[in-house]
């Protein structure tokens, strides 16, 4: 399976990483970065590295936008940490980042071999509305996409309604969900529910190895921070569940199909990602996308730890 995943490293992205780097079957085409947990240059750096970490250091990494398309970026280094992994320092990688833009990467892979190529959008959705401003055939040259972001029966996290990634870029998601991609919008609604508990934590602790350690001390800061915002010691695995559907679309149990907008204008709810569910619908020329609404968390939590053994 060929991915281009679109990221913003970010601790639950660098997991994301790892998750695919340690799948056999999978070859990352190549990275993208983009603002969002952290400044972009900070995202591209952290990227290279993992990818080495991962034992992945031939993969082009490509640096995207600086900032959303209409907007100011909220960079959650609160979540994350000021360098995006929780302060960790990793071995410093001898690949440097391609001339390339990431849209203009995802634009090339995606026209080399039409129909092969997976995306896997893990950031604020600027690189992915870029490339389809550049190519607007992107929809019918990409296999599947799968995006983690927006909430719809779930509160969002950054405000009251809206998740982090589409809320820093409401105009790039509303592009992309409207695009007419094959696209899972792998939203809170299933990764508040996919928590790395205590116990899971524990085991990871106990694993041996350069990656599962690493993973444990990025998690550190990301569970703090997450402790106090869910009042018990666990933290959401967002952006690796997203990795693990792209991966194997039978961990999701139930979903739905259907229309998902992005809230743009409202005083209070820009950023905010809509469904259309009703049982009957009238008809719109709106391509529906695939909403999971139940997954499998423990085969996907044991999977994780799998692949950071
Ligand atoms: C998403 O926002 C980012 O902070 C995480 O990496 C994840 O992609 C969760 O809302
Ligand atoms: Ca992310």
């Amino acid at each position: 399976m060929r991915v281009f995943v679109d990221c913003d490293p970010g601790i639950d992205d660098a997991l994301a990483l790892a998750y695919l780097a340690a799948d056999h079957r999978v070859e990352i085409a190549g990275v993208g970065a983009v603002y969002g947990n952290t400044g972009v240059e900070s995202t591209a750096e952290n990227a290279v590295r993992l990818l080495q970490l991962f034992g992945r250091p031939e993969t082009p990494v490509a640096v995207g936008a600086a900032r959303p398309l209409m907007q100011q970026p909220r960079l959650a280094r609160h979540v994350h940490g000021d360098n995006g992994l929780g302060g960790i320092e990793l071995p410093e990688a001898a690949k440097r980042p391609v001339s390339e833009s990431a849209a203009e990467l995802l634009v090339r892979l995606a026209r080399s071999a039409p129909g092969e190529l997976n995306v896997l959008a893990l950031g604020p959705l600027t690189n992915l509305a870029v490339a389809l401003a550049l190519e607007p055939r992107l929809p019918e040259l990409v296999n599947r996409v799968v995006v983690m972001g927006g909430a719809v029966r779930s509160p969002g996290n950054v405000t009251p309604w809206a998740e982090a990634n589409v809320n820093n870029d409401p105009e790039a998601a509303e592009a992309v969900l409207g695009a007419g991609f094959d696209l899972t919008l792998v939203a809170l609604d299933v990764t508040m529910r996919a928590l790395a508990t205590e116990s899971w934590l524990e085991e990871l602790a106990a694993l041996p190895g350069e990656r599962a350690q690493y993973a444990h001390r990025f998690l550190a800061y990301y569970v703090g921070w997450y402790t106090s915002f869910l009042g018990q010691r666990a933290c959401p695995m967002h952006d690796p569940l997203a990795a693990a559907v792209l991966v194997d679309p039978s961990l999701v149990k139930e979903s739905e199909t259907v229309p998902v907008l992005v809230e743009l204008a409202g005083a209070h709810t820009r950023g905010m990602t809509i469904a259309d569910l009703r049982p009957r619908r009238e008809e719109t020329s709106r391509p529906a996308v695939v909403l999971p609404t139940e997954v499998d968390v423990p085969k996907f939590l044991s999977r994780m730890l799998r692949a950071l053994a």
